[in-house]
């Protein structure tokens, strides 16, 4: 079963991962992420610090992702394993459909037939959602700001994900981000209990 954590930068998705991984320690899921920690990742980190061309990042992104399904999510879908990961295609289609807008018209449905029909639909999706204020004023302690952490990106790159959710409501799980930590991971961690039991 194919979990995915979203979000906009200072949503706090890193604390949850951290949180989902002693609340569900039991039944022993795969944490995983995107972009990877392996030469593919670091490319696109990479990428995105130089602010390479657009196209070229957005690419760098998908290859992760491919090497991601590769090496990582398809081997453990085959072992049963439950894997939750740390973004995933949606965040392609909410963030390079911002910083590709400018190159092409539609860049939704360039990005969704780059993926075709090789990438894995997660089985469900939470959403945090938080205000882009709030958002912001988290990642102020952060060093170096990613060139996506930007108010402008991170408004239009938040409605996008919503509009995805809207599309896909059997998918998606909407979660309001400024609940109390503890509160969001014992909800979340309860939901994927009640779904991977229900196998
Ligand atoms: P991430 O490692 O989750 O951010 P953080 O540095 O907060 O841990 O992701 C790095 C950045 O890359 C983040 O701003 C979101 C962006 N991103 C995309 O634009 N597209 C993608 O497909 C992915 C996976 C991430």
């Amino acid at each position: 079963m194919l979990i995915t954590i979203e979000g906009i930068d200072g949503c706090g998705k890193s604390t949850l991962m951290g949180g989902l991984e002693a609340a569900l320690s039991d039944i022993n899921p795969l944490f995983t992420r995107e972009p990877g920690a392996t030469w593919i990742g670091d490319q696109v980190r990479r990428g995105i610090a130089e602010e390479i061309d657009p196209i070229a990042e957005a690419l760098l992104f998908v290859a992760d992702h491919a090497a991601h399904l590769a090496e990582v999510i398809r081997p453990a879908l085959a072992e049963h394993r439950l894997v939750i990961s740390d973004r995933y295609s949606d965040s392609r289609y909410a963030y390079q459909q911002v910083t590709l807008a400018p190159l092409f018209p539609e860049p939704l449905l360039w990005l969704r037939s780059v993926h075709g029909n090789w990438t894995v639909r997660p089985d469900r999706t939470y959403l945090l959602t938080i205000p882009i204020a709030d958002a912001l004023d988290r990642l102020d302690g952060k060093d170096g700001r990613e060139h996506f952490e930007r108010a402008e990106v991170l408004e239009q790159v938040q409605k996008n994900y919503l509009a995805l959710a809207e599309e896909d409501p059997q998918r998606f799980v909407l979660v309001d981000a400024l609940q109390e930590r503890e509160k969001i991971c014992t909800f979340i961690a309860g939901d994927i209990r009640n779904l991977w039991q229900s196998l």
